[in-house]
């Protein structure tokens, strides 16, 4: 198995008991403890809002080494449920022993769904470092959510509080030098051959890969956002979303670059309307200092214009989280004439070598005419409208798989969702008149407030 703090996009499915005998490698965890903007980010959380930690009782839901559990027992609390289903959990205990916690972390080995607290004893906070990849992959969610059913108090607080994945067009130049041309003169030979193969695999998984700020072609979009406390489970096995955005830095569209932040929100007000606490985030995103997870890049590869459909998916036969390109089943099938005036120039561009039944495996190799094309970057202008819906749905078998579909939409054809950031015409009138709207909501709040 490839080190890595979290199981990566690019693993062969694992059984679940794989998965925690992966987490009793301690340079994992190392890897993971030694992420200073993650565990930084908790350390924040926790001692910033002692109020909510403070003589209460709280649960470390997937403790590892023990560390979030020894930022809780240091804030106060009167007593820590260290959570570890793998073979970690008697380290904890000597962990706490070691700095005179062995009265207040109380160190379960076992996985949480298979826990019973004393007397039904519920508790004031749950704590978790529960991401994966692009949030969602591999992630423990599902267990974080169960824990909270079983074990939250009516008023507790979840941490983190809220989860958000954002997308951002990209693009992948420097990926396509480190991993795909390179392959065009290895020690003087051509070597272009194995460029073919490097390139599929690129477009057949997603990839971990740390995006720069000037790489993205766009304003982020948040595309999805979970409350910690309340999202129902049903809400996490799928979902979608349909983006568009306008292009902000003309350059090559190579792929689609996802991240996510996590805030933990402990601010509330006392008796006198005063604000307490503090809101810490958490972000993984180009913007903000690098950590383990990266990013997670979609590659287009050279095939890919804007009004050809990429469908990815990630799912088990595939491996764990292989990323099948699907063109043909797609269900956006509009042909040339939905295209855009900079799509036709594309696909004019590369028609001769689009062959639309690249699945299987004897064209594969005619794919090796896209590979001449090494010039086709898919270019984009600023202000060109681009998007894509995506869609992500676990697993029934394995929870923590799941499969992402990814399709590019025609911004002429397709219907823009109600409030959409990108430059249409359309887009732009709706935005000024949903901005009219709330200021003139605040405006009547005011004078009520005025009146009363
Ligand atoms: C990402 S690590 C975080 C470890 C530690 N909390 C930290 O911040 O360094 C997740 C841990 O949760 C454990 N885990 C995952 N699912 C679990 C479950 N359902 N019950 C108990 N432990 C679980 C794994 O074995 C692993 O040690
Ligand atoms: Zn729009």
């Amino acid at each position: 198995m490839p080190l890595s703090s979290h199981p990566t996009p690019e693993m062969e499915a694992d059984s679940l008991e794989n998965y925690f005998t992966s987490y009793e490698d301690v340079e994992i965890h190392r890897l993971m403890v030694s992420d200073a903007p993650r565990t930084q980010a908790y350390a924040d959380a926790i001692s910033k809002n002692k109020h909510l930690f403070n003589g209460k009782v709280v649960m470390d839901v997937g403790a590892g080494t023990g560390i979030l559990s020894l930022f809780m027992a240091a804030a106060g609390a009167k007593k820590v449920y260290a959570v570890e289903a793998s073979g970690m959990a008697p380290l904890i205990q000597k962990v706490s022993v070691d700095n005179n916690f062995a009265d207040i972390i109380h160190v379960i080995h076992d996985k949480v769904e298979n826990v019973k607290l004393p007397g039904d004893e519920k508790v004031d906070v749950i704590v978790s470092e529960w991401m994966g990849f692009y949030l969602l992959h591999e992630s423990m969610l599902n267990s974080v959510i169960y824990a909270r059913d079983n074990f939250l108090s009516d008023s507790g607080t979840m941490f983190p509080s809220e989860a958000r994945i954002y997308a951002c067009p990209c693009s992948l130049q420097s990926l396509y030098e480190e991993q795909i041309t390179f392959w065009d003169n290895v020690y003087g030979f051509n070597m272009s051959a194995v460029k073919g193969f490097a390139l599929k695999s690129k477009t057949t998984k997603p990839e971990v890969w740390l995006v720069s700020e000037s790489d993205l072609l766009a304003e982020p979009v948040c595309i999805k956002s979970f409350s910690l406390k309340w999202v129902p489970g049903d809400e996490i096995k799928f979902f979608t979303s349909t983006t568009f955005v306008g292009i902000t830095r003309s350059g090559p569209y190579q792929g689609l670059c996802l991240w996510f932040e996590c805030d933990f929100d402990g601010r509330d007000y006392d008796e006198d309307g005063n604000e307490f606490g503090s809101l810490v985030t958490l972000s993984t995103s180009p913007f903000s200092p690098p950590t383990h997870w990266k990013q997670t890049v979609i590659v287009f590869g050279y095939g890919a214009s804007q009004s050809q459909p990429h469908n990815l998916e990630c799912d088990e036969e595939n491996g764990a989280n292989g990323v099948e390109t699907d063109t043909q089943n797609s269900k956006n099938t509009e042909g040339n004439e939905s295209q855009t005036k900079h799509e036709r120039v594309q696909r004019e561009k590369k028609d001769d070598c689009e062959n639309k039944t690249e699945q299987n495996s004897a064209q594969k190799v005619k794919t090796d005419a896209r590979e001449t094309l090494t010039d086709f970057n898919n270019l984009v202008e600023e202000d060109e409208v681009v998007g894509w819906k995506l869609a992500m749905s676990q697993s029934e078998e394995n929870v923590r798989h799941y499969t992402m579909t990814v399709e590019m939409l025609d911004p002429e054809e397709s219907e823009h969702p109600m409030s959409c950031p990108c430059p249409n015409p359309r887009c732009l009138i709706i935005a000024k008149m949903l901005e009219q709207e709330m200021e003139d909501m605040e405006l009547i709040a005011e004078v009520d407030d005025c009146i009363n």
